[in-house]
């Protein structure tokens, strides 16, 4: 049989049709790691393309050569391949509100913020929110420099070369108003029809196609070859910004006006609503239209217009308090739950997951969704009350669901038809014992209702596999240390390996080193490769010297989230210093417990929690171990140059310029710390009129003591 011309497939018979194929397939794998891995494809496209062609045309004609076959498999690029760019301003993300109500408390949490009465109207924007992936475009006196992904929010990758193939955004910016430096934002995004064409292309190719427009988008623009961008018709909607000192407007939609005027596309459907009604009124004219737009949406965006109000009101953790996100419902299919498993998490709890048979839930194939807990498996809500309709209400293996999926969020099942149930079908039984180590599984009584807690949670704690494997992956996910190519897979990989073990966090730090004295070697591992192993590594090495607020997310304590990190971290400046506390502070009179229970936004919940973590041994020596490895460094000071930064403050008494929030938020972002009470610690008590016993131990700790005015006086820059 020639190369060039291949015999017809039914000429074959199997054995052929299987040597050909295993030829082929091992020709397309090392043809991926060359384009993929090495940047150096080895193929031009279209043999390429005929040889995938040949393989699935193979596939086709006997179908168990499928199984696991390159076929399948998408040419993923490989992550950490584009430069990195950090953000000079973060890329936020959007809180979400799911119903008219959430909507209408935003806008009076906005009034309250701003200390306005709910009828002094506030003006906000309304805009679709557009289902692709944000971008942010550095231009320097009007001429484009840099693209960058949203990343992490602080990094992302550097896809100049991608954007710049993209029409819709414009190389150099025209306009008198067009300042030195714009970082303009927005969404990319694919059209219906283009999607549909990108993916038959794709089926031509034999290559995998995309779920939906946004991967397909995601997937066009993170390209090596920009030449694939640029033959994938992306659009650009503007909408945000980033850096850009000199604004062309005081109000978000004057800046997005100007945004069109030096030459972007802005969205034609966004509004300025002055309230509650007319904010859905505009929701409910963008939903009806959504089928027509001809590309994706997932729901409205409504925004502060002024952008004096916008700098009041700030940020919290990721999201700004001036905008939110009004999501569309979520959307429904109907299938067959096959089974249900139970996976162990972090902290122990034994989560019941739905097997189901796949079905397409708004374009997205879901095999997988939450029961959430025994009670909802059963039926019934917190309060013992029903949760769906029929008789009994409990939901069984076999049953026909229906699925519910509401943008990224984990689908869930919702709904039980009770005709369909099988004769046979028998209620589910939880277990009492934890899967991964059979030690009890209980429901904690919880001391402030006094009610059983919903979830069971296993309580074999350290001795238990799952929750070791579970606080390794948290570890090293996105939020947390973030380590590239370390992912859900190869931490179960690690942890199940005999040869290089990795059982807890420090145990990572020592892979390199154990695998040189190692004489098997991970590089001959199946799904590993030399190059892979060398890239792993570095990631590792990169993350020694993590930032305090990950690693200290990354530990995993419970009810310590992002937020709790960052507090954490700003308030004791360094491991070592929350180390300490947390120890000493495991005696309730100790003055360290008192500073860590005067620490604004921790609550007891989570002193309890910090306490119990540092009062384990265990714990102690698992950090020894860590801080062997790693130096997490302290978070770079906010606005250190500010007269208030690293101080300690109290805010007391009626404030008239400003709302107890919004004083809180100006002296973090001036990098002080606020605190709820008066300490030997405290630097500056702010007292309005009406203060009272703070007034007292201020006097009492000789703190100093300032009025509103005072304040102002003192950040006045
Ligand atoms: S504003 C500081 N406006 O939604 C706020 N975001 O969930 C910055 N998105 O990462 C975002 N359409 O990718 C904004 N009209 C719109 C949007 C929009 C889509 C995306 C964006 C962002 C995500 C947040």
């Amino acid at each position: 049989m020639s190369e060039s011309e291949p015999n017809p497939i039914a000429d074959l018979t199997p054995r052929q049709a299987k040597a050909e194929h295993k030829r082929l397939a091992a020709q397309v794998e090392a043809a991926d790691i060359a384009y993929h891995q090495n940047d150096a494809p080895t193929l031009d496209d279209a043999s390429y393309d005929a040889l995938r062609r040949r393989l699935v045309a193979l596939e086709e004609a006997v179908p168990e050569l499928k199984a696991g076959s390159v076929s399948g498999k998408v040419g993923a690029r490989p992550a950490g391949k584009f430069a990195k760019i950090r953000h000079r301003v973060p890329m936020l993300s959007l809180d979400n509100a799911f119903s008219d109500e959430a909507v209408a408390e935003f806008v009076q949490r906005v009034h309250r913020f701003l200390g306005r009465k709910d009828d002094e109207p506030i003006a906000f924007t309304a805009e679709p929110k557009i289902d692709g992936l944000s971008l942010s475009l550095r231009y320097e006196k009007g001429a484009l420099v840099h693209a960058a992904t949203r990343g992490d929010g602080e990094e992302g990758e550097d896809v100049t070369v991608n954007a710049r193939t993209i029409a819709e955004i414009p190389k150099t910016l025209a306009g008198p108003d067009v300042p030195e430096v714009a970082e303009v934002r927005g969404e990319v995004y694919l059209g219906h029809a283009d999607f549909a064409g990108i993916n038959e292309r794709q089926r031509e190719k034999g290559l995998t196609e995309f779920a939906n427009p946004r991967n397909a988008a995601a997937g066009s623009l993170r390209q090596l070859d920009a030449s694939i961008t640029a033959s994938r018709p992306l659009r650009f909607f503007a909408y945000a910004w980033g850096e850009m000192p000199v604004l062309p407007a005081q109000t978000q939609f004057g800046v997005v006006e100007a945004f069109g005027r030096w030459g972007f596309r802005t969205n034609p459907l966004m509004a300025r609503c002055e309230t509650v009604e007319a904010l859905l009124e505009r929701y409910r004219l963008i939903e009806s239209r959504r089928a027509s737009l001809g590309y994706d949406i997932d729901g409205v965006v409504y925004k502060v217009d002024d952008l004096a109000l916008q700098a009041r009101l700030g940020f919290v953790s990721r999201a700004p308090r001036w905008a939110i996100a009004h999501k569309f419902p979520a959307e429904l299919a109907t299938t067959v739950l096959e089974a249900i498993e139970i996976q162990v998490g972090r902290t122990g709890a034994l989560s019941p997951v739905a097997r189901l048979r796949p079905v397409t839930v708004g374009g997205v194939v879901v095999t997988n969704a939450t029961l959430h807990n025994e009670d909802y498996i059963r039926g019934f809500d917190s309060k013992g009350e029903r949760i769906r309709e029929g008789e009994p209400p409990d939901i069984r293996v076999g049953d026909t669901v229906t699925v519910k999926r509401a943008g990224d969020v984990i689908p869930r099942v919702a709904a039980v038809d009770l005709d369909k149930r099988p004769a046979d079908a028998k209620p589910y039984v939880f277990p009492t014992l934890c899967p991964a180590c059979q030690s009890h599984a209980t429901r904690e009584m919880n001391p402030r209702s006094g009610k059983e807690d919903a979830v069971r949670r296993c309580t074999g704690g350290l001795i238990c596999p799952a929750q070791a494997v579970e606080r390794l992956k948290h570890f090293v996910s996105r939020d947390a240390l973030d380590i590239d190519g370390l992912g859900d897979k190869q931490i179960e990989f690690f942890h199940a390996d005999p040869d290089l073990p990795v059982k807890e966090p420090a145990d990572i730090f020592t892979l390199a080193e154990r695998d040189g004295a190692n004489l098997k070697k991970l590089k001959d591992k199946e799904g590993f490769g030399a190059q892979s192993v060398a890239k792993l590594f570095a990631a590792i090495e990169d993350r020694r010297t993590p930032p305090l607020n990950r690693f200290i997310f990354g530990l995993g304590i419970r009810h310590i989230g992002e937020t709790n990190a960052r507090l954490l971290a700003r308030h004791y400046g360094s491991f070592e210093a929350i180390r300490s506390a947390g120890v000493a502070a495991t005696d309730e009179a100790s003055p360290e417990r008192q500073e860590l229970d005067s620490i604004d936004g921790v609550g007891p919940t989570v002193v309890e929690a910090l306490t119990q973590f540092f009062g384990e041994p265990h714990n102690q020596e698992l950090l020894d171990r860590l801080l062997a490895q790693v130096t997490p460094q302290p978070l770079e000071a906010v606005a250190s140059a500010s007269p208030v930064a690293g101080k300690i403050v109290v805010f007391t008494g009626a404030l008239e310029r400003m709302t107890r929030d919004e004083a809180k938020a100006m002296a973090e972002r001036l990098g002080a710390k606020v605190a709820g009470s008066v300490s030997s610690k405290t630097d500056l008590l702010v007292a309005g009129p009406g203060a009272g016993s703070k007034l007292k131990d201020a006097a009492k700790h000789g703190v100093e003591v300032i009025d509103e005015a005072g304040w102002f006086d003192l950040v006045a820059t």
